[in-house]
C-alpha cells in the first residue's frame, strides 16, 4: 500500500524519546513524515523511502536544530481567577503557606475569586495562561479543577476547560480535583463534604463527560487517607483514572493509598517514604515531581529521587501551575529546577516533560515520543543540543510547534 506523507521535516537533530533507546534516543540528521494528525516515519534523513522524496511533499528543514516531542505538562491548575501575590508577599515577611491555609487564605481565597467569576471571565482569564505554556512548546496540558468545592463552579471550570481544549490547537486532559481543600460553609464537617463530593459531583462530572481523572490532596491541611479512599473507591466504580496529591508538606502515605488504587500517578513526593517507593514500582504509578512548587515554597526536603530511580518509577516533571504555591508558566524553567534541585539528569528531565508526562496523563501510548503512530505533536527549538533546554535559564528558544500535524 501507498503511504500518503503529507509533510516531512529533515536534517533536524530528532530527541526521539524513545524509551529502549539510550538517553534521548537521539536520531542526527533525521527526517520525520507525517500523514494526517500522525507520524508516520521517523529515522536518519538520508533514509527517506521513496514517496517522500518527491518534491509535492512540502518539507521543513530543520538545519540541524533539535526537534524534540511536544512537551507534556501533566499537572496544572490553570483554571482559576484573581492571583494570590499578596500572599506571596506576606509569606516573604515570615507567615508560611500553612499559616495562610488555615487563616481562610490559600486555596480558599482562590476559590472565593473563582466562584464569584463568570465561566467568560475564568476563561479569558485562563486563556492568556494556557497561550504562554503553548509558546514554550506544551501541546498537551491537564487542567484540574479543585477551586470551585462546590458543584456549580467545579463543573464551570471543568468546561472553561473543555473550552479551551475546543478553541485552542492544544489537547487538554481535565481532572476533577472536588477534594482539593474543605470549602468554608462545610467548616469541621469534612466527611459531609466528602459525601458530597462522592454522591453528587463526581456522578455529574461523569455523566457530563466532562474529566477523565480523579485527584485528591491527601494532606493535614486537606483531607486525610480515609476521606481520601472515600473518593477513590467512588471515583474508581465510575471508571475515573485515579491521581494523587500526595506528601507535598507531610507524609500521609497518600502515595500508597493512591497506588493501592492503580494510580496512574502520585504528584509531589518530597515527603515520601524511601520505603514505599517499590509500592508505586509494582503499581505502575508514575511519580510527578513539581520543582516549581518546591521553589516557590521555599521547601528544603527533596523527593526520592535516587531511590525512584532506583526502582524504575517513571518520573515525569510539570510546572503545578497554580496560584498560590506554583505561579509557573514555563514548563522548560521546570527541565532546569528538575535538575538543580531534584538532581535529575538533563535526561530525565526531559524525558519527564515528553514520555514519562504522557504516562502519568495515561496517554502514552498515543503520545510523549517520536515513534510512527504517535500523535504528531512536535517542537522544533533553536537550540542543537538537547541539554541545552534544561540548561538555560529564562530563555524559550520554542521555534516551531506542530500539533497533532498542524502548525499553529
Ligand atoms: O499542587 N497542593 C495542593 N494544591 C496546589 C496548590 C494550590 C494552591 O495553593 O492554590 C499544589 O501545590
Ligand atoms: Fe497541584
Amino acid at each position: 500500500m501507498k503511504q500518503a506523507w503529507d509533510s516531512i521535516w529533515i536534517n533536524a537533530n530528532l530527541a526521539t524519546l524513545i524509551a529502549d533507546r539510550p538517553g534521548y534516543g537521539l536520531i542526527e540528521s533525521g527526517a520525520l513524515g507525517v500523514h494526517e494528525d500522525r507520524i508516520i516515519w521517523v529515522g536518519p534523513t538520508a533514509d527517506l523511502p521513496e514517496p517522500a522524496r518527491q518534491s509535492s511533499v512540502p518539507r521543513r528543514d530543520c538545519a540541524g536544530r533539535l526537534v524534540t516531542p511536544g512537551l507534556v505538562d501533566c499537572h496544572t491548575h490553570l483554571v482559576y481567577a484573581g492571583n494570590r501575590a499578596q500572599e506571596f508577599e506576606m509569606r516573604l515577611k515570615g507567615a508560611s503557606y500553612e499559616q495562610i491555609a488555615r487563616s481562610g487564605g490559600g486555596i480558599n481565597s482562590t476559590v472565593r475569586a473563582t466562584r464569584q467569576a463568570t465561566a467568560d471571565e475564568l476563561y479569558l482569564e485562563s486563556l492568556p495562561r494556557v497561550e504562554q505554556l503553548m509558546r514554550n512548546g506544551v501541546t498537551t496540558v491537564e487542567i484540574k479543577s479543585g477551586y470551585g468545592l462546590d458543584s456549580e463552579t467545579e463543573l464551570k471550570m471543568l468546561r472553561v476547560a473543555q473550552r479551551l481544549r475546543q478553541e485552542l490547537a492544544l489537547n487538554v486532559k481535565a481532572t476533577f480535583l472536588g477534594a482539593h481543600a474543605l470549602p468554608p460553609e462545610y467548616e469541621g464537617r469534612a466527611d459531609e463534604y466528602i459525601d458530597l463530593v462522592c454522591h453528587e459531583m463526581l456522578p455529574r462530572v461523569r455523566e457530563a463527560g466532562l474529566a477523565d481523572a480523579v485527584d485528591a490532596f491527601c494532606e493535614n491541611i486537606a483531607f486525610t487517607p480515609q476521606q481520601v479512599e472515600r473518593v477513590f473507591d467512588a471515583a474508581s466504580d465510575l471508571g475515573f483514572d485515579i491521581k494523587c496529591h500526595a506528601e507535598q508538606l507531610s507524609n500521609l502515605q497518600g502515595a500508597v493509598l493512591a497506588a493501592r488504587y492503580g494510580a496512574i500517578s502520585v504528584d509531589h513526593l518530597e515527603y515520601l517514604a524511601e520505603a514505599d517507593v517499590p509500592l508505586l514500582a509494582r503499581a505502575g504509578t508514575a511519580a510527578v515531581l513539581l520543582p516549581g512548587a518546591f521553589y516557590f515554597l521555599r521547601e528544603s526536603k527533596r523527593p526520592p529521587v535516587d531511590a525512584l530511580r532506583r526502582h524504575q518509577v517513571p518520573m515525569a516533571v510539570a510546572t503545578d501551575s497554580n496560584p498560590g504555591s506554583s505561579p509557573v508558566l514555563s514548563l522548560t524553567l521546570m527541565l532546569n529546577m528538575a535538575c538543580t534541585l531534584f538532581a535529575l539528569t538533563a535526561e530525565e528531565a526531559l524525558a519527564g516533560v515528553t514520555r514519562e508526562a504522557a504516562g502519568a496523563l495515561g496517554l502514552g501510548e498515543q503520545l510523549g515520543t517520536l515513534e510512527p503512530g504517535k500523535r504528531a505533536d512536535l517542537v522544533e527549538w533553536d537550540v542543537r543540543d538537547p541539554a541545552e533546554l534544561s540548561y538555560f535559564i529564562g530563555d524559550n528558544p520554542c521555534r516551531t510547534v506542530m500539533y497533532g500535524g498542524r502548525i499553529r
